[in-house]
């Protein structure tokens, strides 16, 4: 399926009706401030119904708007003003965000591109995971970043990206979520939401980033298969609401842009205590594995750089830049 780009006609019409509030704009109006023909404003409004608005129409009355569904179209989400997300692409389902992601940039995509899919039908984690994607009110994003920054940075931006999800989270559902390095974001000790990040570059320049993230939103335990329930959670489970999407994604944007901005002009001092606000292993025996290892020791924090710091049991204490911690027991 195509992607359904911003389109700045919809987002005026659309203004247009909210702006009268539940009343009737007439179809004259509509098509004088919109600058087309009342047959044109006319398909206009039945595309619109095709995606899911209901929208009243009245021979004399013109049209008013009933319901917008809580869908992230481009223009659902779009926000004025210095934002930098003014590239805003949605699908309805895809493989994946992150590919498609990649496959954009590549092809000169802009910084501040976001990609956001109802469903992904192959939706990856790190180190070669599944990330289940079920079409249940979820959120599945991808943004394309070009930071003037050297390689080895770049997993500063899953940590800032972490505490701007954490922060959402925070604002939207009163329930403060835990961190746990370097990318997962836990409520009840359990996996909610992961950041996936990915990194294009030369050796000494970053031709781009790409920061995806998936938080399971509206969706119950039962939308993911069994082997997974006793491991994760959503937020619709964890504090017994729904939330509206929309307004999640659009917080989400603006608290991810703070950060990223607060990250490339301050560096990562600027997020450390952000981010430590929300670390939830500080002294407990943990597990890292990486690739080359496996490393067992107390959890310190993070240092000034974003790497993990983990006291060894001869009281060493490790620097590590990248892995996955499995905690063992608070002692
Ligand atoms: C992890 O915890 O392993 C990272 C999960 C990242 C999932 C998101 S969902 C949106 C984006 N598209 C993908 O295919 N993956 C990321």
């Amino acid at each position: 399926m195509e992607g359904i780009k911003f389109q700045e006609d919809i987002y005026l019409l659309l203004s247009r009706l909210r702006s009268a509030q539940g009343e009737f704009v007439s179809g004259e109006k509509l098509s004088r401030t919109q600058k087309i023909s009342r047959t044109a404003l006319w398909k206009k409004i039945n595309s619109l119904r095709e995606l899911g608005y209901r929208i009243e129409g009245h021979h004399s009355k013109g049209y008013r708007l009933d319901l917008s569904p809580d869908i992230p179209y481009p223009w659902e989400i779009y926000q004025e003003g210095d934002s930098i997300w003014k590239n805003i692409i949605y699908y309805r389902r895809i493989q994946s965000t992150n590919t498609e992601a990649n496959i954009l940039a590549s092809q000169g995509a802009p910084h501040g591109t976001v990609i956001i899919a109802e469903e992904q039908t192959g939706g990856r984690g790190r180190v070669g995971r599944i990330w289940e994607s079920p079409s249940r009110g979820n959120i599945y994003i991808s943004l394309i970043l070009r930071p003037h920054i050297p390689p080895y940075l770049s997993p500063q931006f899953t940590l800032a990206a972490g505490v701007g999800v954490a922060r959402t989270v925070e604002e939207i559902t009163g329930v403060k979520p835990e961190l746990k390095w370097p990318n997962d974001l836990l409520l009840d000790k359990k996996k909610f939401c992961g950041i996936l990040t990915e990194l294009n570059s030369e050796t000494d320049r970053v031709n781009y980033i790409i920061v995806g993230i998936g938080i399971n939103l509206n969706s119950d335990l039962r939308d993911y298969p069994e082997y997974l329930r006793g491991e994760i959670t959503t937020l619709k489970v964890a504090t017994s609401k729904e939330y509206n999407r929309n307004r999640f994604i659009m917080r989400l944007l603006y608290n991810l842009q703070s950060m990223f901005v607060a990250l490339t002009e301050k560096g990562f001092t600027a997020i450390k205590k952000r981010w430590e606000e929300y670390f939830c292993m500080k002294d407990e025996i943990v597990i890292i594995s990486s690739q080359r290892e496996k490393l067992k020791g107390r959890a310190i924090g993070i240092d000034n750089s974003g790497a993990f710091l983990l006291r060894l049991e001869n009281g060493s204490i490790k620097r590590v830049l990248s892995g996955d911690v499995t905690r063992l027991r608070r002692e």
